[in-house]
C-alpha cells in the first residue's frame, strides 16, 4: 500500500516535486545517436533543429569497450550544446548491468541540469521503477538539479508485458513507454529475428475458392505487434503517461517503415526511435496527424456548436465522441504547429 497523500511529494530531502501531469510536448520522433562516435557528435547540435527528442544511447548497440565513453561523450554533448526546445534524453545501460549505476551517478552529477528525461531498458516490473525513482530522487537531492528528472520504460520482456499497467502506474516520473520489438522477441522466443514490423509467415489466408485447397488463395501479413502495443497504449492513456513504438531495423525499407510507424499513430501512439536521420522524416510525417484530417476534425467542431447532440455532415453522424476524437487531432495539431513551420502552414494554424 501506498499513502496516496504521498506519491507526488519527493522521496527525497531536497529533491524537486515530481509532476503531477506529465507535459505533452511534440514527441514525434525519439532520435538515438551514439555519443562514443565523434563524427555523430559533430552533427547533434544540426540534428538537434531538426528532431523532437534526441537520445544519447548508453545501451545495446554500444560496444563494452566504448560503454565509458559514450557515458562521457553524452555528458560532454548535453554541456556544450544548446538544445532548445529539444528534448534531450539518455537510455542507460540495463538494472542488472555492470554500467547502470555509473551511468545514472555520472550524468546525474554532470549533466543532471540538462537532461529531460531517463530511458530505462528491459524493466520487468513496478520494482524496477521504484528503484530507479528513489536513486533519481537521492541524486537530484545531492546535486541540486532544480527539475524532476521523467523516467521512460522500454517494454520489451515478457515480465515487463505481464506487468504493464504496474508500470505505468509504479511512480508520478513516468513519462512514458516505448516498444522494444527485438529484445521483446528474444524475451518471447518469438522465432522471428527482425528489428520490428511484419513477418511473411505471420498472415491469414483466403477459405478455398469452391472448396479447392489447391486452387491460388489470398493472404494478409498480420502485425506480429498489435497484441503488445494495444496493451502498452491502454496502459499508457490509463496513466497519463505517452506511449511509443519503438525501433524499425530495416533502415532501407522506408515504406514498411512508415506502415509500422503509422499502425503506432493510429493506435495512439505519440512517436517512434528513428535509428537514422532517415527516419526522423518518416516520423515526422507519420506522427504529424494529417492536414485534411484536421482541417475536417476542425469542421465539425465548429458545425458541432456546444458539442452536445447530433449533425450529419457529408453523410456522417456526428455527436458528442466525434467532437471528442476530432479534439484529440486539433490539440495535437496546435501543439505540433508552434514547434513545426512547415507543419503549422499545412494546417493553416501559421
Ligand atoms: C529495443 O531496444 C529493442 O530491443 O527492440
Ligand atoms: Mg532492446
Amino acid at each position: 500500500m501506498r499513502n496516496p497523500r504521498n506519491i507526488v511529494k519527493p522521496l527525497a530531502i531536497g529533491a524537486p516535486t515530481p509532476p503531477l501531469e506529465i507535459p505533452v510536448r511534440p514527441s514525434r520522433m525519439i532520435h538515438f545517436f551514439d555519443p562514443s562516435n565523434e563524427r555523430m557528435a559533430i552533427k547533434v547540435p544540426d540534428i538537434a533543429k531538426k528532431v523532437d527528442i534526441l537520445l544519447g544511447n548508453l545501451e545495446d548497440a554500444i560496444e563494452v569497450k566504448n560503454k565509458a565513453a559514450a557515458r562521457e561523450g553524452f555528458v560532454k554533448i548535453a554541456n556544450a550544446t544548446d538544445f532548445g526546445s529539444t528534448q534531450l534524453w539518455t537510455r542507460v545501460n540495463s538494472l542488472d548491468s555492470p554500467w547502470f549505476l555509473d551511468d545514472v551517478m555520472t550524468i546525474m552529477a554532470e549533466a543532471g541540469d540538462k537532461l529531460d528525461v531517463l530511458m530505462v531498458p528491459k524493466v520487468e516490473g513496478p520494482w524496477d521503477i521504484h528503484y530507479v525513482d528513489q536513486l533519481l530522487a537521492q541524486l537530484e537531492a545531492k546535486h541540486g538539479v532544480q527539475k524532476p528528472i521523467l523516467v521512460h520504460a522500454i517494454l520489451e520482456t515478457a515480465l515487463g508485458v505481464a506487468n504493464v499497467e504496474e508500470i505505468a502506474k509504479a511512480s508520478p516520473r513516468m513519462q512514458g513507454m516505448s516498444l522494444g520489438p527485438a529484445d521483446l522477441a528474444a524475451s518471447r522466443r518469438m522465432k522471428t529475428t527482425r528489428v520490428g514490423g511484419g513477418h511473411p509467415g505471420y498472415l491469414v489466408r483466403e477459405d478455398p475458392p469452391g472448396g479447392d485447397v489447391d486452387a491460388p488463395r489470398a493472404i494478409a501479413q498480420q502485425d506480429l505487434w498489435h497484441y503488445t502495443m494495444a496493451r502498452m497504449v491502454d496502459a499508457c492513456a490509463a496513466t497519463g503517461i505517452l506511449p511509443f513504438y519503438g525501433p524499425f531495423g530495416d533502415i532501407k525499407d522506408a515504406v514498411a517503415c512508415e506502415d509500422q510507424f503509422r499502425n503506432a499513430f493510429l493506435m495512439g501512439c505519440v512517436g517512434a526511435w528513428s535509428l537514422h536521420p532517415g527516419q526522423i522524416d518518416i516520423a515526422r510525417r507519420v506522427f504529424s496527424p494529417p492536414p485534411d484530417e484536421v482541417a475536417w476534425a476542425v469542421r465539425v467542431i465548429d458545425e458541432m456548436g456546444d458539442g452536445s447532440g447530433t449533425v450529419m455532415i457529408d453523410g456522417k453522424m456526428q455527436d458528442d465522441a466525434t467532437v471528442k476524437q476530432c479534439k484529440v487531432m486539433v490539440e495535437l495539431a496546435k501543439l505540433i504547429a508552434e514547434r513545426d513551420e512547415d507543419m503549422a502552414k499545412a494546417y493553416g494554424m501559421a
